[in-house]
C-alpha cells in the first residue's frame, strides 16, 4: 500500500483510471490546466485524501429498516421472529422502492461503491433494487433469494416449489440483462440460495445448474452458527460446505457469508474451489458463535472480503466493520475468559491490523467479484472516495494519517464519492 502526494488521477471515457501523473512529470501542469478548462478537475484541500471505494461483500437490502433493531435472539429464531416478516413486505413494490432508494443512497454516502446484495424472493422488488443502484450510481450484484424448504421457512414467505425458485431466478437473470441495456453501470444477477437450511436438495441442485449454465456469481451463507453447522450434519450427514459443494455452488465466482464455524478441511475446500468468504465481523458478534480467524483463513489462500450483513450487522459503514474486524481479532488472540490462564485463553497470533482489514474492504472484495476495482492504479475502475481528516495537529506520517482515517471516518467526513468515474456524492 503506497501513499502518493500531489498526483493527478485521470479518468478515461469509460470510467477507468487512465493515468496517474506525478507533479514531477512534464505534462502535469498542462493536463491539470486542460481539466480545469473543461471543468472536470476536482482539486483537494490539504486535509483531504483519496481512497478506493469499498466493496460490501454481503448485505441484505430488504433488512435495512431493521438495522440496529431486534438483535436479541439466536440466528434461527431471529430469522423467524424479525427477518422473514420484514422481508415478506417486499411483495409491495412501493415499499421496496422507498427502502431501496434510501439504502443505496446511504451506502454510497458511506463510501461503498460496489455491493453484493441479497434481495427477497420477489422479482419486482429485486428489480427496484437494481433500478435504485442505477439511479444513484452504485455497482450492484443482486440476488433473487431462493428459499423453498417448507420445514425451515414460513408459509407466508417462501418459494412455492424448487422448480419455481429456479424458474424465478432465471427470470430475474433475464430481467436484469434487459435492464442493463439502458445503462453503462451494469448490475449483475447472482444465484442466491439463502442457505442450506432454507432450501431443498432439489432447489440447491437447480441453482447449481443455473450457475454453470450462465457462468454467474453465487452467494449464500456457510456455517454461520453452531445451529447452521449442525443442520447440515443432521440432515445431510456431511458438513455445510460439503453440501454447497455437492450441488455445484462453491465456484470461483461464489461468495459465502460468515464461515465462522468452518474447519481446516473446509478452508482447504474453499481454497481449492477459489470460493470467497465474506467476513462480517459486527454480525458475527451476534450470530456467529465464534470469531472468524482471518489470519488462518488467509494463510490457506482463501479469498476474503468484508461485509456489513445488514441487519445481522447494524452498521451500513465498512469503516465500522474494519474497526470491528480488528477488535474481534484481538479478542480472539487474547481470549475472553478471565478464569483461564493466558496461554489457554485465546488463539495465539490471530490479531490483524487496520491495513489487513482495509485490504479486505477493497482488494479482497474486488478479487472475490473478479472486478478491476479496489486499487488506485491505471486500468482499474475509477471507484473512489475523498475523505477529510479533522485534527488540530496533522499526523506526521502516511501511516498515522491512514490509521486516523480508518478510525475516525464517518459519512460526514466523506466529501466526494466516484463510481466508474461519475460523481455520486
Ligand atoms: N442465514 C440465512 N439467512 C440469513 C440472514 O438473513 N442473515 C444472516 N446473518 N444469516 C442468515
Ligand atoms: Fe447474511
Amino acid at each position: 500500500m503506497a501513499f502518493q502526494q500531489h498526483q493527478l488521477i485521470c479518468f478515461d471515457e469509460s470510467g477507468y483510471i487512465a493515468r496517474l501523473i506525478d507533479s514531477s512529470e512534464a505534462d502535469y501542469a498542462s493536463v491539470k490546466q486542460a481539466a480545469a478548462n473543461a471543468e472536470t478537475l476536482t482539486e483537494l484541500r490539504d486535509d483531504q485524501y483519496v481512497l478506493p471505494g469499498f466493496i460490501d461483500l454481503h448485505i441484505h437490502a430488504p433488512q435495512w429498516p431493521n438495522a440496529g433493531l431486534a438483535l436479541d435472539r439466536p440466528l434461527n429464531e431471529w430469522l423467524d421472529t424479525y427477518t422473514f416478516p420484514l422481508e415478506a413486505k417486499y411483495r409491495d413494490t412501493d415499499f421496496a422502492k422507498l427502502v431501496y432508494a434510501d439504502l443505496v443512497h446511504e451506502l454510497l454516502a458511506n463510501g461503498t461503491t460496489t455491493a453484493l446484495y441479497f434481495g427477497t424472493v420477489h422479482n419486482p422488488a429485486n428489480l427496484e433494487l437494481a433500478k435504485a443502484c442505477i439511479q444513484n450510481g452504485q455497482r450492484g450484484f443482486i440476488g433473487k433469494v431462493a428459499m423453498d424448504n417448507p420445514d425451515q421457512t414460513p408459509e407466508y414467505y417462501r418459494d412455492a416449489s424448487a422448480a419455481s425458485a429456479v424458474a424465478d431466478t432465471e427470470q430475474f437473470i433475464q430481467q436484469l440483462t434487459e435492464l442493463n441495456r439502458t445503462t453503462d453501470l451494469k448490475q449483475t444477477p447472482v444465484i442466491t440460495p439463502r442457505f442450506v437450511p432454507s432450501c431443498t436438495p432439489e432447489s440447491l441442485a437447480g441453482l447449481g445448474d443455473l450457475a454453470r449454465k450462465y457462468d454467474l456469481p453465487v452467494q449464500s451463507h456457510a456455517s454461520e452458527s453452531d445451529w447452521e453447522d449442525g443442520y447440515a450434519r443432521e440432515h445431510y450427514h456431511i458438513r455445510d460446505a460439503e453440501v454447497l459443494d455437492r450441488y455445484g455452488l462453491l465456484t470461483d465466482k461464489a461468495v459465502m457469508a460468515h464461515g465462522t464455524m468452518l474447519n481446516e478441511t473446509d478452508y482447504q475446500l474453499f481454497a481449492d474451489r477459489q470460493t470467497a468468504i465474506a467476513h462480517c465481523p459486527i454480525s458475527n458478534v451476534y450470530f456467529g458463535n465464534a470469531v472468524l480467524p482471518v489470519k488462518r483463513v488467509m494463510a490457506h489462500h482463501v479469498k476474503l472480503g468484508l461485509g456489513t450483513d445488514i441487519s445481522g450487522g447494524y452498521s451500513p459503514s465498512l469503516y465500522q466493520n474494519i474497526r470491528q474486524a480488528v477488535l474481534s481479532s484481538r479478542q480472539l488472540t487474547d481470549g475472553v475468559d478471565n478464569q483461564l490462564s493466558p496461554i489457554n485463553r485465546g488463539v495465539a497470533d490471530s490479531a490483524i491490523g487496520l491495513r489487513t482489514a482495509f485490504y479486505l474492504a477493497t482488494v479482497g472484495g474486488a478479487e472475490s467479484l473478479h472486478l478491476k476495482t479496489g486499487r488506485i492504479a491505471p486500468g482499474y475502475l475509477a471507484d473512489l472516495q475523498v475523505v477529510s481528516l479533522s485534527t488540530p495537529i496533522p499526523p506526521d506520517s502516511a501511516s498515522a494519517i491512514f490509521e486516523k482515517l480508518m478510525i475516525q471516518t464517518t459519512k460526514h467526513t466523506i466529501d466526494h464519492v466516484f463510481v466508474q468515474g461519475k460523481t455520486v456524492k
